[in-house]
């Protein structure tokens, strides 16, 4: 059985109760801008908060963690913020590199525009402490399955297109089924989509359990620490149980820290009735 430790109060201080180099992976999705103000916590939200969020995030990192920050901006009075952004070039100053900017594509449309396309994605940085560890799923669908690959050349930087040394050329190799997914992820969200029980929807802004869970197999082993200091309703913390991952969790709303406290003690009840 994993581990799992719950904190109610700010992630920025409760943060620096944590040893360093703790955490293996964090999973996490803060609040974006003031688009919704979590009974009233974050209306103090902005820069001072996430920096020291971020600065103690690269602390008790480990070498070789991740940190996947899912994040949007607000449109106000017609133009995006570009918090997002800021967020991910602050913390490659605290150390993180920006590993990867991955996409998680929705299926829904939120808001209608009439001034712009339809917004359907977030990104979804990824902050890395060093090279991480790093299990790719291997379930993208081939189109050119069976297919022989191919591959004599490259481009140089000055534009020549140039041949490549016997060595380095690929050819005859059998396409697979499935090869290693892209970096834009398609996961469904919504009613009966993001969540396996209730709970998880008496929260106003959760991320789906797929997410949570395809990042927590790709960024972390069995046995290592997830954390997710905007806990909410325990989304990462459910996968991260299911999966073998000790758990710790942060949340400041005293309301959601009990949801979240609630759903995680059901998840552990349901494993130890099919154990
Ligand atoms: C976008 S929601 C996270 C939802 C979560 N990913 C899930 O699937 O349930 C952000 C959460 O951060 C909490 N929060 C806001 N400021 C915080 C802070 N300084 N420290 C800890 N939690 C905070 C909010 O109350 C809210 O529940």
């Amino acid at each position: 059985m994993s581990q799992i430790e719950l904190h109610l109060g700010d992630c920025a201080e409760v943060l620096k109760t944590l040893p360093p180099a703790r955490v293996q992976l964090t999973v996490t999705s803060p609040p974006y801008d003031q688009l919704r103000n979590y009974n009233g916590v974050a209306d103090n939200w902005g820069d001072a908060v996430w920096k020291a969020c971020i600065k103690q995030l690269y602390r008790v990192t480990r070498p070789g963690g991740v940190v996947v920050w899912v994040v949007s901006d607000q449109t106000i009075k017609g133009s995006e913020t570009g918090t997002s952004f800021r967020q991910a070039l602050f913390a490659k100053r605290c150390g993180f590199r920006l590993h990867d900017t991955m996409i998680w594509k929705k299926p829904s449309v939120h808001f209608p525009e009439t001034t712009r396309y339809y917004n359907t994605f977030e990104y979804m940085f990824v902050w890395s402490k060093g090279t991480p560890i790093f299990n790719p799923l291997r379930d993208r669908a081939n189109k050119t399955a069976g297919e022989r690959k191919r591959h004599f050349g490259e481009r140089l930087p000055d534009g020549r297109l140039v041949n490549l040394t016997p060595k380095r050329r690929v050819e005859g190799v059998v396409i697979k089924p499935h090869g290693v997914r892209f970096n834009v992820w398609d996961i469904n969200t919504g009613g009966g989509k993001s969540h396996t029980d209730q709970l998880g929807y008496e929260h106003p802004a959760t991320f789906p359990e797929q997410l949570a869970r395809d990042h927590i197999l790709s960024w972390s082993n069995r046995g290592h620490t997830v954390l997710d200091p905007f806990m909410g309703s325990g989304t990462t913390g459910k996968m991260a149980n299911q999966l073998g991952r000790r758990f710790i969790g942060i949340e400041l709303d005293p309301t959601y820290f009990e949801l979240a406290t609630r759903r995680l003690a059901d998840e552990r009840g349901d494993q130890r009735q099919t154990a």
